[in-house]
């Protein structure tokens, strides 16, 4: 009789302390859902959720996920967790169907603290529409060479070719300018660092990605958008040790450190951790003081039964 308590009493006592520490494998915390998109790490709706880089970013209104910067608001259509991009719809942006001047554009500019975490991918191109003579894109080029260039085998001379352009006739210029800049110029992210279209004296812009490895054949078929790549600077590790002792990543409200909450309390590190902050030690601890307390007693009592 004596044999069979004993078992049970240890995994009852086992089952307890799981439940009150949080150990039982609970689900993620932070997922939620916008529309028909998965918002998972690094990306949150709450705070605290995600990682920090990342913070006050995503909204979801009326079920569209938006995404806000410092250029404004962009419409989310898609996010890849296995290659890490997004890609950001601007209803203001140029596409094949329509041209829109007039500096509505939002451009593309992040916050400077962000910038680390999220840059559009260098297969994205941006289309610098109607910009002046005097736009810094075209200022210390001598002999008015022009900086503009294809990227990802996306560019004006084929952007050109869309119905858009058909009411406008665009002025389209060789390599070096005579009269004026070309009305449209391309250009991959890196070489201007934030497309702002008021500083760049431009009238508006149009941004598309390539599909590699697909092959599109004109313009027309180009996937509009930007494409922008977010990187976790280091925090991968973090967030898979977390995962993978039952944790949901997060991030600490105050100090914008990493934090991986198991259940009924935050560790530092992951939920299996003994020194991640006095308060989870403590209780880490004494648990471990009961259960090695359960496991003498055990062993007395075994004693005296083989004894008695
Ligand atoms: C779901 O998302 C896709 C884009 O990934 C979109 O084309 C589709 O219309 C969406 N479906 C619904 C029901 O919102
Ligand atoms: C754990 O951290 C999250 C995010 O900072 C916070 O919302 C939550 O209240 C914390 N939980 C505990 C038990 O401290
Ligand atoms: C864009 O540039 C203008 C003029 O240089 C500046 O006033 C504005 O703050 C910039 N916008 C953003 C979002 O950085
Ligand atoms: C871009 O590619 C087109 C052909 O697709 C070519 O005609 C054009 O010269 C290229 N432009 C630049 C600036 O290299």
């Amino acid at each position: 009789m004596a044999c069979l308590l004993l078992p049970t009493l240890f995994i009852t006592f086992h089952v307890l302390v799981s439940l009150v520490l949080g150990y039982s494998h609970h689900g993620n915390m932070c997922r939620s859902f916008c529309g028909n998109l998965t918002v998972d790490y690094p990306f949150a709706l709450q705070p605290g959720c995600g990682h920090h880089g990342f913070r006050e970013l995503l909204f979801c209104i009326n079920d569209v996920l938006m995404l806000h910067i410092s250029s404004g608001s962009y419409r989310v259509l898609d996010i890849d967790y296995a290659y890490d991009f997004l890609v950001l719809h601007d209803p203001h942006m140029s596409t094949c169907d329509a041209i829109i001047l007039g500096g509505r554009g939002n451009g593309f500019v992040v916050e400077p603290w962000r910038a680390p975490y999220l840059n559009p991918t260098p297969d994205t191109v941006f289309m610098l529409l109607g910009c002046s003579a005097q736009s810094p894109l075209f200022q210390g080029f001598p002999g008015k060479h022009l900086p503009c260039r294809n990227v990802s085998g996306l560019g004006c001379e084929e952007y050109y070719g869309c119905p858009a352009w058909e009411i406008i006739n665009p002025r389209r210029v060789g390599p070096v300018y005579g009269s004026g800049p070309p009305d449209c110029c391309a250009m991959p992210y890196e070489t201007i660092r934030s497309v702002n279209l008021s500083r760049l004296d431009c009238q508006g812009y149009s941004s598309a990605y390539s599909l590699a490895p697909v092959k599109v054949s004109g313009p027309d078929e180009w996937a509009y958008g930007i494409q922008v790549k977010y990187s976790l600077q280091g925090s991968e590790d973090f967030c898979r040790a977390c995962e993978a002792t039952g944790g949901t990543c997060g991030y600490d409200i105050d100090g914008n450190s990493d934090l991986c909450m198991c259940g009924s309390w935050n560790s530092t590190s992951n939920c299996d951790s003994v020194h991640s902050g006095a308060f989870s030690y403590r209780r880490k601890w004494s648990s471990e003081v009961a259960l090695a307390g359960l496991l003498i007693v055990a062993i007395f009592w075994r004693i005296q039964i083989i004894l008695g």
